[in-house]
């Protein structure tokens, strides 16, 4: 069985989610080389993520004339914004691995913190508009083309 656009988009989702919790629970290890790896890892899927949605789906979406709310300049701004913060975080967690501090460690889980935010509110928007919207528009076969495109599906 074949999953729709949405289910599958939002699968991913949870994976991310899943990742970055590895991550986050080898920083309270204070296992900071397991942490910078989880990171990497995190940070390859979340890119990757973004830019199928950024080559394949967007650009459908924008064809389509998009939500009025949710213009597509408003997820890739979201996107450009998740990506820094991703970075932000690989030099943190550099610092950390070469010289443990609790105090850069606590400052590390604040920065994330906002940074799930923004993870909240841009899983929200994919969740209840651009999938939503898409799935109302776009055929089952079209949705496996564009499924069956994409660079990142896989939890592995
Ligand atoms: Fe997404
Ligand atoms: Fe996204």
């Amino acid at each position: 069985m074949s999953l729709d656009l949405h289910t599958a988009m939002m699968g991913l989702h949870d994976d991310l989610a899943a990742r970055f919790f590895v991550h986050q629970r080898a920083l309270l290890d204070r296992d900071y080389a397991t942490a910078a790896a989880e990171l990497q890892r995190y940070r390859s899927a979340l890119f990757a993520h973004a830019a199928d949605e950024e080559r394949l789906v967007l650009p459908r979406y924008e064809q389509l004339g998009g939500a009025p709310d949710a213009p597509v300049r408003l997820f890739l701004g979201e996107h450009e914004n998740l990506r820094r913060f991703v970075d932000e975080f690989v030099q943190r967690t550099a610092a950390l691995c070469e010289r443990p501090d609790d105090r850069v460690l606590l400052e590390l889980l604040d920065r994330q913190a906002t940074f799930k935010n923004l993870v909240l509110h841009h899983d929200l928007r994919e969740r209840n508009v651009l999938y939503p919207f898409l799935a109302a528009r776009l055929s089952a076969a079209e949705q496996g083309k564009l499924l069956a495109a994409r660079k990142w599906s896989s939890g592995g």
